[in-house]
């Protein structure tokens, strides 16, 4: 007999990033946020009043006060893989905001952990289900591509000083990592799942404007399995505002741009063999909808089907790490000045790591 009372969902973390994972399961009938815990007393108590749950700032007292099926994880970056394990052994599911960890035998530790506790590991990428980019996505599993040739994504982002200093945690080696691992992770994650995977890497990085340890400007040029080639630009020292979050997939039978703010909006739909169902889905796809936490919600359902069924998610552990390990590599390379191949073991790489400082 199938449970049909909602599932429980607690929110370690009382963060920016959690308020849309508070608001989007407050759209879902079959899901309830049942309790929040931060280690600051303060944000604790602000967050539950406002989303009306109970609040802790000891994990081991929210435990034992509220019953629970999955845990979200929406902490600084490199707690992540510590606190996941920490909640394995509670026995909940475990949905942690990207990156899922910073380094890859963290990542490895936390997706073994899950594997042996009989629990889900799901990493946030929500931009996954983007309406232009599942768009995108149907026409690439349909061959409407054909031959791959070069994939790009772009982010041009303003990052002022004042977001690293209101979370001393940003832009830490130890807790963070730079535009690459934080601002571009949904972007590089998004470049893999369409280009395949990575044969090798060239990159570069630089700090230019902000004062933080790692880097506010990266750039790498890549090389597929499959032949194909890539770029990734990104930075936050975009001045005066934000300018764009893109990717563009190019192939030898179509182009597709998806531009916007953050991969959400249809800028090129382009193919040498069009459908007629091309003109309805550019009124239907070109664009996310407007709410609010919009594509967090569509990313929790994708997470709650899947705990109900069994089904695989589309983001699980071992997709999520996919994107981390490029991310080292990438690192790995600027600091090396030489090209990566994958799969590798990082041995210069200072993500994730303690005491590295600048330089
Ligand atoms: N999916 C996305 O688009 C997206 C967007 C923004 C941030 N993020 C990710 O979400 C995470 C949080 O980022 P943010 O900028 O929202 O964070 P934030 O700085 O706003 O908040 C972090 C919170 O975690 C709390 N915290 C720290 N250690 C804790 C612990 N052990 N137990 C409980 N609470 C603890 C802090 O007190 C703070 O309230 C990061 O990993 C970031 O990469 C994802």
């Amino acid at each position: 007999v199938k449970d049909l009372s909602p599932l429980r969902f607690v929110l370690i973390g009382c963060s920016k990033v959690a308020r849309k994972h508070a608001v989007a399961l407050g759209r879902i009938t079959d899901a309830r946020l049942v309790g929040v815990c931060d280690t600051n007393a303060e944000r604790a108590e602000s967050f539950g009043r406002e989303y009306g749950v109970p609040h802790f700032t000891d994990k081991t007292r929210l435990f034992e006060s509220v019953p629970c099926d999955a845990v979200i994880i929406s902490t600084p970056s490199g707690d992540h893989a510590v606190r996941a394990l920490d909640m394995v052994q509670h026995g909940k599911h475990i949905i942690v905001e990207k990156p899922m960890a910073l380094r890859l035998e963290d990542a490895d530790a936390v997706i073994r952990a899950c594997d042996e506790a009989g629990v889900k590991l799901f990493v946030v990428k929500q931009n996954r289900y983007n309406r232009p980019i599942q768009a995108m996505r149907r026409a690439l599993d349909e061959g409407r591509f054909g031959k791959l040739v070069l994939g790009s994504v772009r982010v041009f982002w303003c990052r002022p000083q004042e977001y690293f200093t209101e979370a001393p945690w940003r832009g830490t080696w130890a807790l963070d990592g730079g535009v690459l691992t934080n601002q571009a992770s949904h972007h590089i994650d998004m470049l893999e799942w369409f280009m395949g995977d990575v044969e090798s890497v060239s990159a570069m990085c630089a700090t230019r404007l902000l004062k933080i340890e790692t880097e506010d400007v990266g750039v790498a040029t890549l090389r597929f399995k499959n032949g194909a080639l890539g770029v990734i630009e990104a930075t936050t020292a975009t001045r005066p505002k934000d300018l764009e979050g893109s990717i563009t997939i190019l192939g030898e039978k179509g182009t597709v741009q998806v531009g916007g703010f953050a991969m959400d909006k249809l800028v090129t739909w382009s193919f040498a063999e069009p459908r007629p169902e091309d003109s309805q889905l550019l009124q239907t796809h070109s664009e996310n909808p407007k709410d609010f936490a919009w594509n967090h919600e569509e990313y929790l359902r994708g997470v709650i089907a899947s705990i109900r069924t069994g089904q695989k998610a589309l983001v699980d552990g071992l997709e999520g790490r996919k994107s981390l390990e490029l991310i080292n590599a990438l690192y790995e390379s600027a600091e090396t000045g030489r090209e990566v191949a994958l799969r590798f073991r990082p041995k210069v790489c200072r993500l994730g790591m303690k005491n590295v400082g600048h330089g």
